[in-house]
């Protein structure tokens, strides 16, 4: 294993936009190292600060004399914007009357909606900031480790104790979610809902049988679920269909946003994990470099997954392009297995969907754990690695 150089900071793929912007992002993963980085000369206000929270808080029109006399396009940080909402208010005024732009850093748009605050009705960005990538950590990047313990700054800076750290940013994580959703009256299921969803991490989702198991009402598990997609901690992965006459859709799955941070919900951190829980790390993580790939390089583009009539599975399929009058949707469809050898009878549910009329399916990828690249007709099987490279050069979308 590489050992990662304490010191350094690493570069991250996100490039600042020439406009005021949004950053989001589950805690700890960089966004205020990244502002630094991206804004060096930015005039920063931090909302962590005690005493500038108090008065920004009683009187938002502050801003405006606290930052000076600025010229027109400066750039002005606020960082942790969802501790007052309504600074947004006064964001929104200096943006036109002083045309500074803004970068507004903060865990989820959630507390903001929550607030009340007005998100400047499309007049800036939103950008979301995860984990570091492979080609973030380049030769840093350990595929085993990252597979088992996530890519997390706090995991990835500092390798010796990463169960350590994993435990404190859950346990953090759900002091200040439960604090500040006003869960404390519901901890002990929150904390069984958890644990749970760490469990079907990966997974379709079955609202029905959670609700039993964690023994609360499916409304209260559908609020619960919210909470972990809103604060950037978890994402549901649609079932893509085919057409619109399907009406027979499958559940969506939910994936942690870190395999890491999957194991900590589930309470894994001290047991050795099995094949079957590598096996859905190793997808956590490529859905998580698919996702900063599409956020980086703004395409945007649908992601889901595919359940064949015949209940065959492909993990991930990307639409690179809606149907419409000029022809059928256009798709690139990946499936990820967690095998030292690539089995061929793997390769029929996505010779199936090449095969159906109305997609064309545009790349094909078996991405494995094994060594050798191998051409099959137009299904290309690849080594993580090398797939994730192809990922993040735009050779996949
Ligand atoms: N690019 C980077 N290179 C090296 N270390 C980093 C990098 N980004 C973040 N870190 C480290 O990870 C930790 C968390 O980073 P940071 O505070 O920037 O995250 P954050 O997203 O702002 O967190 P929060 O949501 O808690 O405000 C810090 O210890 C920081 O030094
Ligand atoms: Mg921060």
């Amino acid at each position: 294993m590489q050992p990662m150089n304490q010191e350094a900071t690493i570069a991250r793929r996100l490039t600042c936009p020439g406009r005021s912007f949004f950053l989001f992002g589950p805690r700890g993963t960089g966004k205020s190292t990244w502002l630094q980085q991206v804004l060096p000369t930015a005039t920063r206000f931090d909302l962590l600060d005690a005493s500038l929270y108090l008065e920004l808080s009683r009187d938002p029109h502050r801003l405006e004399a606290l930052s000076g006399s600025l010229p027109a396009g400066a750039w002005v940080v606020l960082d942790e914007i969802q501790k007052v909402p309504a600074l947004l208010d006064e964001v929104h005024r200096l943006m036109e009357s002083r045309r500074w732009r803004f970068a507004l850093c903060g865990s989820s748009a959630r507390k903001l909606k929550r607030g009340g605050a007005n998100l400047l009705g499309g007049r800036a960005l939103t950008l979301n900031l995860e984990g570091f990538t492979s080609s973030e950590l380049a030769k840093g990047f350990d595929l085993r480790f990252s597979i088992e313990w996530g890519t997390l700054p706090f995991v990835q800076m500092d390798r010796e104790q990463p169960a350590e750290i994993l435990a404190a940013y859950v346990d953090t994580y759900l002091k200040e979610e439960i604090r500040e959703e006003g869960l404390v009256r519901r901890i002990p299921p929150f904390l069984r809902f958890l644990a749970i969803a760490g469990q079907v991490n990966g997974q379709a989702v079955n609202g029905q049988n959670i609700a039993r198991e964690a023994a609360v009402p499916r409304s209260t598990v559908d609020s619960f679920f919210a909470i972990l997609t809103d604060t950037l901690l978890g994402h549901f992965l649609p079932a893509w269909r085919p057409g619109i006459k399907v009406r027979e859709t499958a559940h969506p799955k939910f994936f942690w946003f870190d395999p890491g941070v999957a194991r900590a919900a589930t309470g894994l951190l001290r047991d050795p994990p099995d094949r079957t829980w590598l096996g859905t790390a190793l997808e956590t993580l490529v859905y998580h470099e698919i996702r900063v790939h599409n956020e980086v390089s703004r395409k945007l583009r649908p992601i889901s997954y595919y359940r064949t009539p015949a209940g065959a599975e492909i993990d991930f399929i990307i639409e690179t392009r809606k149907r419409s009058s000029a022809g059928p949707a256009r798709l690139v469809a990946i499936e990820v297995k967690l095998a030292e050898r690539w089995d061929r009878s793997w390769e029929k549910a996505l010779r199936d969907l090449a095969a159906q009329g109305d997609v064309k399916v545009e790349r094909m990828y078996g991405v494995y754990t094994g060594p050798r690249a191998y051409q099959y007709g137009d299904l290309r099987v690849l080594p993580v690695a090398e797939f994730l490279k192809a990922l993040h050069e735009g050779a996949v979308f």
